[in-house]
C-alpha cells in the first residue's frame, strides 16, 4: 500500500472533485430541481415562459431585471436591444478573416473580445456600465453568430433588421431566408430554455472571472470558452455527430454496445444536477419529431429515440437521462443550420443568464478563491542541475 502522503490544509480536507455540491452564493435567478426534473426562472417554469408568447426578450428581461415586464416595458426593451444589434466594421472584417478556418466558438470568443477593445468604457466596472455592455452583447452575439455561418458558407454578411424579433432576425442573418412563423417560434423557445441554468460550468467561469472586477467582455469570453467544451455546450454538436455516425436506426443497438464496451460517454445524456429527465429535453422531444419529419430527417429522430431507450434502460437507474443537448441538434439540423453552429446558438441564449448572474453578484462582490489540499512534497532538497 503506497505510503499515505501528508495532506497539508488547515481545516477539513473533505471535498468532492469538480466542486460537486459546493455552494458558491445565494441567488434568486433560477432553480434547477434535479430530483424532479424542473427548471424555474425567477419563480416561473420554463414551460410557462415558452407558452407565454413573450419570446426570448421577455425571458432575458425577467432574468436580468427580476420581474416579468409590462407590455410597455417589454416593447421598450425589445426596441433597445434591436437598436444595439449592429456590429462595427472591424468586427465584421475579423469574422471574414478568421471564421472560415476556425471553430465558430473561437470566432465568437474573439469577436466579443474585439468588441471590448473597441469600447472605451470596457473597464468601467459598475452595475450600470456592465448592464449597458450586457444589453449590447445580448443584441450583438446573434449578429456575430449569424455572420459567422454566412462567412463559413462563402456568403456575404447580412446586417440586422431591427423591425424583426431577435429570433427572426437571428435566423435571417444566419440563413439569408425569412424563417416561417413556426421556425421562428421554435428558435425563440430554444433560446428561452437555453437562457439560464444555475451554476453551470460556463456561468461559473464567467462569474469567477468577473469576481476579480475585470471587464464584462473578459468574463463573457471565459464563459464562451467553457461552453465550447463537449462536456458542456459542445454536447449538442457532438450528439448530432453521434446520430449521423449511427446513420441507420437498425444499427443503434450495435453502436451502443460498442460504446458501452469502450466505457464511452454517450453525448446528450447525464447531468451533474438532474437525476431525472432534463425538462428541456422533455420540451424538445416532440419538436424534434415534428421538425425531423418536416425536413425528411426522421431517421435521426428514430435513432435518438432508440438510443434513449437503450441508455435509459442501462443507466436510468444511475440517474442518467437525456439532457438539453440530446434533441436540440436534430431540430437545428432540420432548420438548415450547420452542425458546428449549434454551440454558438447556445451562447446566443446563455448571454442572458451569464449577464444576470454577474450583475446579481457584482453589488456585493467577493473574489472567488477556493483552496486545494496539498499532497506534494514539503522539504525537497534542491540539486544543482548538473548533479540531477
Ligand atoms: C450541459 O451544468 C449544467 O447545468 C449544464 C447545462 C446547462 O444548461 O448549462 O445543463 C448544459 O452542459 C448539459 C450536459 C451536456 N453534456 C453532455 O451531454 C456530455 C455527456 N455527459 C457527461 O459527460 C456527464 O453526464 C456530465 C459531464 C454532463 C455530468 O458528469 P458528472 O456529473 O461529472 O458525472 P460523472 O462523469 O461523474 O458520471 C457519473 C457516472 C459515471 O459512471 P461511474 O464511473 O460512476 O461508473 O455516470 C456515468 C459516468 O461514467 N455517466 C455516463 C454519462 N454521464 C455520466 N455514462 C455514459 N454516458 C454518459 N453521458
Amino acid at each position: 500500500m503506497a505510503e499515505e502522503k501528508p495532506r497539508q490544509f488547515v481545516g477539513s480536507t473533505e471535498f468532492k472533485k469538480g466542486l460537486e455540491g459546493a455552494i458558491t452564493n445565494e441567488s434568486s435567478i433560477s432553480y434547477v430541481d434535479g430530483a424532479n426534473g424542473k427548471l424555474i426562472y425567477r419563480g416561473y417554469s420554463i414551460d410557462d415562459l415558452c407558452q407565454g408568447g413573450g419570446g426570448y426578450e421577455e425571458t432575458a428581461y425577467l432574468l436580468i431585471d427580476g420581474e416579468l415586464p409590462k407590455r410597455a416595458q417589454l416593447e421598450a426593451f425589445k426596441k433597445d436591444l434591436a437598436g444595439r444589434r449592429a456590429i462595427p466594421q472591424p468586427v465584421k472584417d475579423l469574422i471574414t478573416q478568421i471564421a472560415p478556418n476556425t471553430h465558430p466558438m473561437n470566432t465568437l470568443r474573439t469577436a466579443v473580445s474585439m468588441l471590448g477593445c473597441l469600447n472605451p468604457k470596457e473597464f468601467e466596472v459598475t452595475v450600470e456600465n456592465d448592464l449597458d455592455i450586457a444589453m449590447s452583447l445580448t443584441a450583438q452575439i446573434p449578429t456575430i453568430v449569424g455572420a459567422t455561418q454566412r462567412v463559413r458558407r462563402g456568403e456575404s454578411i447580412i446586417d440586422p433588421d431591427p423591425s424583426r424579433s431577435l429570433s427572426e432576425d437571428f435566423m435571417h442573418m444566419m440563413t439569408g431566408k425569412d424563417p416561417d412563423p413556426r421556425t421562428a417560434e421554435v428558435m425563440d423557445m430554444a433560446l428561452i430554455i437555453h437562457a439560464e441554468h444555475g451554476m453551470n460550468a460556463s456561468t461559473f467561469s464567467a462569474m469567477v472571472t468577473n469576481s476579480s472586477l475585470t471587464d464584462l467582455y473578459s468574463s463573457i469570453c471565459a464563459g464562451i470558452g467553457s461552453l465550447k467544451g463537449p462536456l458542456h455546450g459542445g454536447a449538442n454538436e457532438a450528439t448530432l455527430k453521434t446520430f449521423t455516425e449511427i446513420g441507420d436506426p437498425a444499427t443503434t443497438e450495435e453502436w451502443f454496445s460498442a460504446a458501452k464496451a469502450k466505457k464511452q460517454k454517450v453525448m446528450g445524456f447525464g447531468h451533474r444536477v438532474y437525476r431525472a429527465y432534463d425538462p428541456r429535453a422533455v420540451i424538445f422531444d416532440p419538436v424534434a419529431k415534428e421538425f425531423a419529419e418536416r425536413a425528411g430527417t426522421g431517421h435521426l429522430y428514430e435513432i435518438a429515440k432508440k438510443l434513449e431507450a437503450l441508455v435509459v434502460a442501462d443507466l436510468g437507474g444511475k440517474g442518467i437521462f437525456p439532457n438539453v443537448d440530446f434533441f436540440s441538434g436534430v431540430i437545428y439540423n432540420a432548420m438548415g443550420i450547420d452542425t458546428d453552429m449549434f454551440t454558438p446558438i447556445f451562447a446566443v441564449a446563455r448571454i442572458a443568464g451569464w449577464s444576470a448572474r454577474i450583475l446579481e453578484y457584482l453589488p456585493d462582490n467577493r473574489l472567488f478563491r477556493p483552496r486545494a489540499v496539498y499532497v506534494g512534497d514539503l522539504e525537497a532538497q534542491y540539486v544543482p542541475i548538473d548533479e540531477r
